[in-house]
């Protein structure tokens, strides 16, 4: 049976990056090594991990740094999607046995979700990790969908701000979408890198709860945000074909990919929610009402 020991990681210091790395660290299950763009920049990687600068556009340099690891786990920002097709092919030639790219939100196996412009490099990405799982069989990828990231700094600012008293609430704010602790997104790695057959080729959907907007507003009230909210509403039909309209022209700002994102995973009929998930078999327990709550209260004591 084959067994994961040595784990490579790209983007170890970033915002998903850092607590994966925490995790793996702590199951004590793995040795971990951080491929970097600036390995100088030894500060903020953890003590314990091994630090390897490589060049993503040279293909020896990636196979030279990833010779012995069992597994590749990239958390490489949005903005460098694309930057991971030199590092697939890389991982596949130097005996890689899993990866897992850069995902870690939507369903983008949900058709209509793929059909939007800002998916394609991840799509890209995974299909190349199909094609060579198919080339070449020792070679394997999961890919993580959580939907949301769920703490003070995402879905408590992004979804709801709570702490501001601030939403946008969209096509109502009852519509259910799925979200995921930092921590539960890093027991999804360890589960996926402890499961290798029932996880191989394929992507594993995960959350620590399921809410809707309209909860986490009431939530704050009842801890005491009772007065002045600033609410909005949106439709994201409208988001959509505006986001389509502006991307179309050439803008791909911050603000056009938040309206895709925000059709994608919580307008109504649209993809944030999974009614079947993988969090049994790769070891999360996800969070109760009240330790929603607690999630709620430290993001309004930020
Ligand atoms: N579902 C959600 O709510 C949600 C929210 C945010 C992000 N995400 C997803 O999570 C994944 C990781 O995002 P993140 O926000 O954690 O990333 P991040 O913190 O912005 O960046 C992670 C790392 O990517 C590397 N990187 C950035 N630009 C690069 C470039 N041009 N070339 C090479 N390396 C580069 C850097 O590593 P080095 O400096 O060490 O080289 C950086 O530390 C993405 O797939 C993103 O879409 C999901």
């Amino acid at each position: 049976m084959t067994t994961i020991k040595n784990v490579a990681i790209v983007g170890a210091t970033g915002l998903i990056g850092r607590p994966i790395v925490d995790g793996l660290l702590a199951s004590k299950l793995f040795s971990v090594t951080a491929l970097t763009r600036d390995g100088t920049r030894q500060r903020g990687f953890p003590t314990g991990v091994a630090v390897k600068q490589v060049d993503y556009d040279s293909l020896e340099s990636l196979e030279a740094a990833l010779q012995g690891q069992d597994a590749l786990v990239s958390a490489m920002s949005f903005e460098a999607i694309h930057v991971q097709r030199n590092l697939v092919d890389a991982a596949a030639k130097a005996g890689v046995k899993r990866m897992i790219p850069s995902e870690y939100g939507n369903d983008l196996l949900n058709p209509k979700l793929a059909a939007f412009p800002i998916y394609q490099p991840k799509i890209a990405i995974r299909e190349r990790c199909e094609q060579l799982a198919r080339e070449n069989p020792s070679f394997s990828w999961t890919t993580i969908h959580n939907a949301s990231f769920l703490g003070p700094d995402w879905t408590l600012d992004f979804i709801v701000d709570v702490k501001n008293r601030k939403a946008d609430i969209k096509d109502g704010g009852d519509v259910l979408f799925c979200a995921t602790t930092y921590q539960d997104i890093a027991q999804a790695v360890i589960g996926i890198l402890t499961h290798l057959e029932e996880t191989a080729n394929r992507p594993v959907r995960i959350s620590s709860v399921n809410t809707t907007q309209n909860e986490l507003i009431a939530m704050a009230k009842e801890l005491g945000a009772t007065e002045g909210w600033d609410i909005t509403h949106s439709d994201t039909a409208h988001l959509e074909s505006e986001a389509l309209r502006r991307w179309a022209e050439g803008d791909h700002s911050e603000a056009v990919i938040a309206m895709f994102i925000n059709r994608a995973f919580i307008g109504k009929g649209w993809g944030g929610y999974f009614p079947v998930r993988d969090n049994d078999l790769l070891g999360i327990q996800g969070l109760d009402r009240d330790e929603l709550k607690a999630i709620v209260k430290s993001a309004m004591d930020r």
